[in-house]
This record gives structure tokens, C-alpha cells and sequence, in this order.
């Protein structure tokens, strides 16, 4: 019996020793291939790579059993792939092949033998086909001339001394993952030019040069014929049309590829050879937005700092939920029966580009109205009020955008029962916040910010915010339906950040339950779900969020979590990655040491007066990086000391910010009704139908700072004998108000926090009282930004020095 399992467990071995050999022997890949060779799709080492290892040739996976026959970069994290022989038509992930025939032709072929794509070299004498150091796969004849190479054929990418001709034209892949042929193309027009156009299913556009230029004003010339454009392997790219530009890092030994990203925007990237990710260093638009076609049909495009976002005009619904090419879809019909009352809203900094049906000059916006009334075609008109006063009648909505540089109003034909309930125009702050709400009846509503004994019910929020706008919309929704929809165009510039923070990642939901030991630790509980200690298997310690139950679309949750994943500052807690499989919705965090504010201000260990000055200084610098300079601003509406955590360096460290993002989209009305904010941290607008701004946060900034002060819960509730319940707040900031009015010297003593036993700043503490103050303003006009916190309590930060008893010397 032994014996017998002995002999079996050695031969198993042999028979294992052998397949290594054979495994090694066949993972040499050689960078050519003879006549009458092939490539297997089954074997994913059957591969050709570039003599210098820089490129890598044979089939790419491009979905369930489906293979492209690629090229792609072998050092770069995610293989990019630069070339693609049958992009439209995958094959069979069994029994497909690649050969280089008897006859010359390189040939692919399918499961069931047919071919899917060849090269036209079937009768000439072609004996081997062999990936160049450049990227070329070429197939020569015996003394070396090339009868055909890939370089010919460009995908949507363009490597270093790869031309692009008059024949020639690169074209866009079609979205995220979708290798496909696209709509936006990269070619040379009949007029010479290099130009970039969306060809897409309902309507093609120029969009690049600007077409309101001329190709003079543009920097291009049109008289040279010769159409040729080539990027040379320092990272210039020079071009027959005179265009020119040249990579941010330009310079020898850079890996380079020239892409026109499925946004519709051409990037130059470089591969850094040490991470294996890739940076952008030229594009074609800065302004995402001014590529045409990006929000489809009745789109609109509204531009941001960093990335497009798409939404649909009012009245409208998104055509196909997982793509905005397909643009949106009205819910409502224009009959064009005399019966029908129509009416028209204006968005103002909104253009829509093309399909004009007539261009009226010096007329009335009245007589558009009439004329747009009278035309059943007309779907809506632009109105430009500066310059020549013109208006366009429009028969069909493309190229929407919104931004405040657009100096043009779009007038929208409805019909008189489509309500467009509200929309507030804002001009005091320089954020765009969608909120998307319904009414919530508020009784009782006192000077404070509290509805006395009443249970609010709170709308969902979530804020985003627009490009330099001065501009808001607010839209409020009612009903069933929302103004504006708000979905993220899935742009390729994504891409682009995400290869930057490559700490950022997927997490599966067996690894997390592993380095939380079955989520065994926990470390607190909060609103939107249970927080678990965890160790990762490369020992980095982390703090996993579970979040409640069926939170969000998974594609619309990846969107979300991985815009939060990359907002990165010290300030802020970073989050390492997350995990979406089936119903499970879990956040990974770095997991910071000390506790949070909370724990560390109201209890028996009470912080310092150094510390308690270190923690309004770092959430202020964390607000304001959240309110003023992130990729895509974001309003916490959370702030309070639970959400502020402490490092081992008494550093704060901002938690949960973002999640109201989360929370937001993909809902039905009945999950919306949970509460975003902390009663006794919650502005005063939360309460009315205010929309809602950054200034939510300063105001409960303000409740912190002031807690910080005083040591004590200043949100809780005090009730004086026989009298109406007051917060403590209000009564602090009577109080201090009072005293600093009445110029009473000791005031500051009277106000802080006596466990402080007198060691604090003076300097410090008035301040941050006066900031305090002003932040928990009702009116938010008058409350400060956290940018101008951030510099008041910066002024003072060198004050260190600290009054103590045996230190008189350096009284403040
Ligand atoms: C046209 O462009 C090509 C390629 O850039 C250049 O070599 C040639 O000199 C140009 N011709 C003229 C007349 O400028
Ligand atoms: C990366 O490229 C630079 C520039 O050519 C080179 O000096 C360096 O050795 C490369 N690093 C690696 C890890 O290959
Ligand atoms: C915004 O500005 C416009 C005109 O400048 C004014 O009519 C409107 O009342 C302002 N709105 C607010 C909320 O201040």
C-alpha cells in the first residue's frame, strides 16, 4: 500500500519535472515566425515578442471567450494594446489561430476554420512575419524587404515613427473595456488638415482644430499635400499641416504612444518604466467638453475642473443607461397639433453646436419664440445676446454644453404641463451643487437650525460641482422626476488618473473577509455602515467599511468610489480601494491609529491646547482641499468630530467624505429618506429648500471648532428651567457675543475649556472663537470659505508658545 503511493507520488513528479521542462523550453518566445507557423489562442504564452521586450504580439482576451489578434506594450501594469487586426470581430477562444501560409498570406482563423481576417500578401514571397523593437509587426520577404506591416493599419494609437498618411485614419475605441471601432476619428481632410471628427450614429461633427476658426487662425496650413504626420522618439510630433507640439517630458528613451482616447480626446502618454503606468503629456482639448458628440442626442455636457459630466436636458431620460452616445430621450411628445400649449425655459450658458434649421439675425427673443412655436420641427433655440443678436433654431439637439464661458442661451420648447418646478440661479459661491430632493414639509423651524421634537426627514444630497461657473443650478426636483440626471461620461482621462494612483485598487470579497478575520474587530458604526479593523497580506493595517445593503449600481458604485479614491491629502483618510461582488459593498481605508475627535476631546484624556489647535487647522486644510482643489469638488456634509480622526501625531485625519455621493443615484424614492448630517452639526439650510453648498460644511466646521474651545458637546440639547429647549451652541454664542461686546477682559478664560488649567494660547482662542462664530452664521452668505479659515488660522499658527504657569515670560 505505501510502496504503491511512493511509486505513484515520484512518477507524478516526473511527469511534473517534465512539463516545466516543456513549459520553459516553450515560454522562449522568439520575435518571429516562419512560413507555415502559427499562433494557438489556447496557448496564451504563444506569443511573439519584440526582440528588446518592449512589445508583445498575439491574442487579447476582449471579453467571455472572445480574442483580438494585438499588439501591446509588455512592460505597462495593464497590457495596452496598440493595435488590434480584427477590433469588429473577435474570435473563438478555442481553436482560433494566427498562420503565416505556404503562400505568403498571414491569415486568422476562427473556431470553425473560417478566416476572419488576412493580409493581402497571399501570392508574393513572404517568408517570415517578425514584431519589431518599435511596436511593427512586418512580414518580409528572404532579403529583408517588408510586403506588409501593421504600421499600415492603425487602430486608435499611434507609436513613434509610425506615420499617419493621407489614407490612413485612427479611430477611437468604443467606450471603457470596448475594443470595438468608436466615433471619434483621427485623420487628414481633403483640405490637408489633421483634424479630429465624431462620426456617430445619428450625426457627425469637426471638433478639432476649433472649427470657428480658420485653418490660419488655427495654426495649421492647408496648402501642403503632402499629408504626412509623425511622432519621433523624443516626443515631437510634426505634421505636414504645420501642426506641432511636443510630450511635456520630451526627451530620449521614453516609451510614447499617441492615442485617440474613447472620449473622443487625443493623448500623448508616456509609459513610466518604473510603476508600469502611464501619464499624459500632451492633449488635444484641455476642455473635455468641446468634443462633439460626447453626451449623444439631446445631451448635455457640462464641464468640470477635470472630468465632462453628461446629463440630460430637462424632461429627458438617458436613451441606454451604459452609454451616453445613444444621448437621451424626451418623456414627453410635441404633437404639433394647434391644441398643444407649449412653452419655453431658458438655461442660460448653454450652446447647443449644429443641425440649425434657420439662423435669424436682429430679431426679438419673442419672435424666436413665435417662430420656434410656429415650427414643429423646432425643438428648441440659442439666443446670443452679446454681439450680433441672433438666434438659431435647432431641429435636433447635439453637442450640448454648459459652461460659463458659453455666452449663449438655450430656450428649450416643452410642453406647458412638463414642470420644470424650480431651478435657483446662484451667484455667491463658485460651486454647482445638483441636488436632487424632494420637499421635505418642515414646521417649527426655529432661529436656530433645529425643528423642535420633529422628526426630519431628509432628502438624499449629493453636490458636485461645476468648472469656474459663476453660475448655479440648483435643480430641485419634485415628484417623480428630476431635472437633470447626472451620470459620469466614463471618460477615457479617467484612464489616464487612474494609471497616476496606482495604490487604488479592487479588492475581492474573500481577501477582505480574510484580513478582518470574518470582520471580527469592529471599530465603530456610523450611519452608513460598520467599520472592521483589518491586516492586508503585504501587512498594511486597514479599516474596512461595510456599507448597508444594496447600495448602488455596481458600474455606478465603481464610478463613484474610485473619483473618491483619488482624491489624496493628508488631511484626509485615504481610501486604498473597495469591493463590489454580488450584494457585498465594502470601502478600504488606511486605518488610522489614535481614535477619533470625539473620544479624544469629550472624555477624562483630554487633548492639549496644541493638539486641539493642530485639529482646526488640519480639518480646515482638509475641508478646503475637499471644497476648492480636488479633482472633482466635493461637499462632505458630514463634518463632526466621530468623522475626524486622529493620527499617532495628533495630525486629523477627515473621514467619510464622499459618501454622499454614494448614496445618491440609482435609488428609488423610498431609500432616500435616511439622513445625511448629524442633528446639532446640520446648517440651518438642510432644513428649508435651500440647495445646498460647500457652506453646509463651514457651518459645521464652525460647531467643531467652537467644541474645541470649550471642550464640551455644544449640539447637545439643554433645557433651563420652564423655558423652551435651547441648544448649547446658540447659548455659547450668546454668551460670547455678549462678553466680547461688553469688552470684558477675561473673557477668553470664560469661554475655554477650565481642564485646559490655563495652558493655551489667547491669540489662538480668540480667533478660532471669531471663526467659530462666524461659520455657525444662519445666513450662509455671511460665513467664511474654509480657503480664507485656512489662512486665519495659519497667520496664527506660530504662536506655540504656550502660556504656562511656570513659563510667564512668553505670556500672549
Ligand atoms: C510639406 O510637408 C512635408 C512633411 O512635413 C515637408 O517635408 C515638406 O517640405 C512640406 N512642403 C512644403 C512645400 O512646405
Ligand atoms: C527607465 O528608463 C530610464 C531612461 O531610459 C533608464 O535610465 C532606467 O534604467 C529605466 N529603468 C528601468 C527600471 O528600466
Ligand atoms: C443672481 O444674479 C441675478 C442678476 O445678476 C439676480 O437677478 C439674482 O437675484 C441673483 N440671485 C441670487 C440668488 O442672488
Amino acid at each position: 500500500m505505501s510502496s504503491q503511493s511512493v511509486t505513484s507520488t515520484s512518477s507524478t513528479l516526473f511527469l511534473v519535472a517534465i512539463f516545466v521542462c516543456f513549459s520553459l523550453s516553450s515560454s522562449r518566445n522568439p520575435n518571429f515566425m516562419q512560413k507555415g507557423s502559427s499562433l494557438s489562442v489556447e496557448d496564451n504564452s504563444d506569443l511573439l515578442i519584440s526582440a528588446d521586450n518592449t512589445f508583445a504580439c498575439g491574442f487579447y482576451s476582449v471579453g467571455e471567450n472572445a480574442y483580438c489578434f494585438s499588439i501591446w506594450f509588455t512592460n505597462s501594469k495593464e497590457k495596452t494594446v496598440v493595435w488590434m487586426a480584427n477590433r469588429d470581430k473577435p474570435v473563438n477562444g478555442k481553436g482560433s489561430r494566427v498562420s503565416l501560409l505556404r503562400d505568403g498570406a498571414f491569415v486568422l482563423t476562427d473556431v470553425d476554420g473560417s478566416t476572419t481576417w488576412e493580409t493581402n500578401t497571399g501570392t508574393t514571397d513572404v517568408q517570415k512575419a517578425e514584431l519589431l523593437d518599435n511596436g511593427n509587426l512586418v512580414l518580409m520577404d528572404s532579403s529583408g524587404k517588408i510586403l506588409w506591416q501593421s504600421f499600415d493599419f492603425p487602430t486608435d494609437t499611434l507609436l513613434p515613427h509610425q506615420p499617419i498618411t493621407r489614407s490612413k485614419k485612427m479611430i477611437s475605441r468604443l467606450g471603457r473595456g470596448n475594443y470595438s471601432a468608436g466615433y471619434f476619428n483621427f485623420y487628414f481632410d481633403n483640405d490637408n488638415v489633421l483634424r479630429l471628427m465624431y462620426d456617430g450614429p445619428d450625426t457627425s461633427t469637426l471638433y478639432w482644430p476649433d472649427v470657428d476658426n480658420t485653418v490660419t487662425q488655427n495654426g495649421r496650413t492647408g496648402y501642403n499635400n503632402t499629408r504626412i504626420a509623425v511622432l519621433d522618439d523624443m516626443g515631437r510630433f510634426l505634421s505636414s499641416d504645420s501642426l506641432q507640439f511636443n510630450a511635456s517630458d520630451l526627451g530620449f528613451g521614453i516609451k510614447r504612444r499617441l492615442t485617440i482616447d474613447y472620449d473622443g480626446n487625443l493623448r500623448l502618454y508616456s509609459l513610466n518604466n518604473g510603476t508600469g503606468l502611464w501619464t499624459i503629456t500632451w492633449e488635444a482639448l484641455l476642455q473635455p467638453c468641446l468634443v462633439r458628440g460626447i453626451c449623444g442626442r439631446n445631451g448635455i455636457c457640462i464641464s468640470t475642473p477635470k472630468l465632462p459630466r453628461c446629463s440630460c436636458l430637462p424632461g429627458y431620460e438617458m436613451t441606454d443607461p451604459s452609454n451616453w452616445n445613444a444621448g437621451c430621450k424626451p418623456r414627453f411628445s410635441i404633437t404639433c397639433s394647434q391644441s398643444q400649449q407649449l412653452k419655453f425655459v431658458e438655461f442660460q450658458h448653454m450652446n447647443f453646436y449644429g443641425n440649425d434649421i434657420n439662423i435669424y439675425s436682429n430679431k426679438t427673443l419673442d419672435w424666436c419664440k413665435k417662430k420656434c412655436k410656429e415650427d414643429c420641427q423646432c425643438q428648441a433655440f440659442n439666443y446670443r445676446l452679446t454681439g450680433e443678436v441672433k438666434c438659431h433654431l435647432k431641429a435636433a439637439l447635439f453637442n450640448g454644453c454648459k459652461s460659463s464661458t458659453v455666452k449663449v442661451s438655450t430656450y428649450l420648447k416643452l410642453p406647458l404641463n412638463i414642470e420644470i418646478s424650480e431651478y435657483i440661479i446662484l451667484n455667491d459661491t463658485n460651486l454647482t451643487c445638483s441636488s436632487r430632493g424632494y420637499k421635505v414639509p418642515v414646521t417649527g423651524f426655529s432661529s436656530t437650525y433645529m425643528a423642535r421634537g420633529k422628526k426630519l426627514r431628509w432628502v438624499y444630497l449629493y453636490c458636485f460641482a461645476s468648472a469656474v461657473g459663476v453660475i448655479e443650478f440648483i435643480f430641485l426636483a419634485s415628484g417623480w422626476w428630476f431635472l437633470f440626471r447626472r451620470h459620469d461620461v466614463l471618460v477615457a482621462v479617467e484612464e489616464g488618473y487612474r494609471a497616476l494612483t496606482s495604490q487604488f485598487r479592487t479588492f475581492s470579497y474573500t481577501e477582505l473577509k480574510k484580513a478582518t478575520k470574518s470582520f471580527k474587530e469592529e471599530l465603530g458604526r456610523g450611519a452608513s455602515g460598520v467599520v472592521f479593523k483589518g491586516v492586508l497580506a503585504d501587512e498594511r493595517v486597514i479599516a474596512v467599511k461595510k456599507l448597508g445593503d444594496a447600495y448602488q449600481m455596481e458600474e455606478v458604485f465603481r464610478a463613484e468610489v474610485s473619483t473618491i479614491g483619488k482624491i489624496n491629502h493628508m488631511n484626509l483618510v485615504r481610501m486604498w480601494g473597495f469591493c463590489s461582488e454580488s450584494k457585498h459593498r465594502l470601502l478600504v481605508y488606511e486605518y488610522v491609529e489614535n481614535k477619533s475627535l470625539d473620544k479624544l476631546l469629550f472624555s477624562e484624556n483630554f487633548l492639549g491646547w496644541k493638539e486641539r489647535f493642530k485639529v482646526a487647522l488640519g480639518t480646515a486644510k482638509g475641508l478646503a482641499y475637499l471644497h476648492h482643489e480636488c479633482l472633482e469638488w466635493v461637499i462632505h456634509c458630514d463634518v463632526k468630530p466621530e468623522n475626524i480622526l486622529l493620527d499617532g501625531e495628533f495630525e486629523p485625519k477627515i473621514s467619510d467624505f464622499g459618501l454622499s455621493k454614494l448614496f445618491q443615484k440609482g435609488f428609488n424614492n423610498s431609500k432616500f429618506s435616511r439622513i445625511r448630517g448629524t442633528k446639532g452639526y446640520m446648517a440651518p439650510e438642510w432644513a428649508s429648500n435651500l440647495p445646498i453648498t460647500a457652506k453646509v460644511d463651514v457651518y459645521s466646521y464652525g460647531v467643531v471648532i467652537l467644541e474645541l474651545v470649550k471642550g464640551i458637546r455644544l449640539s447637545n440639547w439643554v433645557v433651563e428651567d420652564g423655558e423652551d429647549q435651547e441648544a448649547e451652541l446658540t447659548r455659547f454664542v450668546r454668551v460670547v457675543k455678549r462678553k466680547i461686546q461688553s469688552e470684558e477682559a477675561t473673557w477668553i478664560e470664560d469661554v475655554v475649556d477650565t481642564r485646559l488649567n490655563g495652558q493655551f494660547s489667547r491669540t489662538q482662542i480668540a480667533k478660532m472663537v471669531e471663526i467659530g462664530i462666524s461659520c455657525v452664521e444662519e445666513d450662509r452668505n455671511k460665513r467664511p470659505t474654509m480657503d480664507s479659515i485656512v489662512q486665519a488660522l495659519m497667520a496664527c499658527e506660530d504662536v506655540s508658545r504656550i502660556r504656562t504657569p511656570d513659563n510667564l515670560s512668553v505670556i500672549i
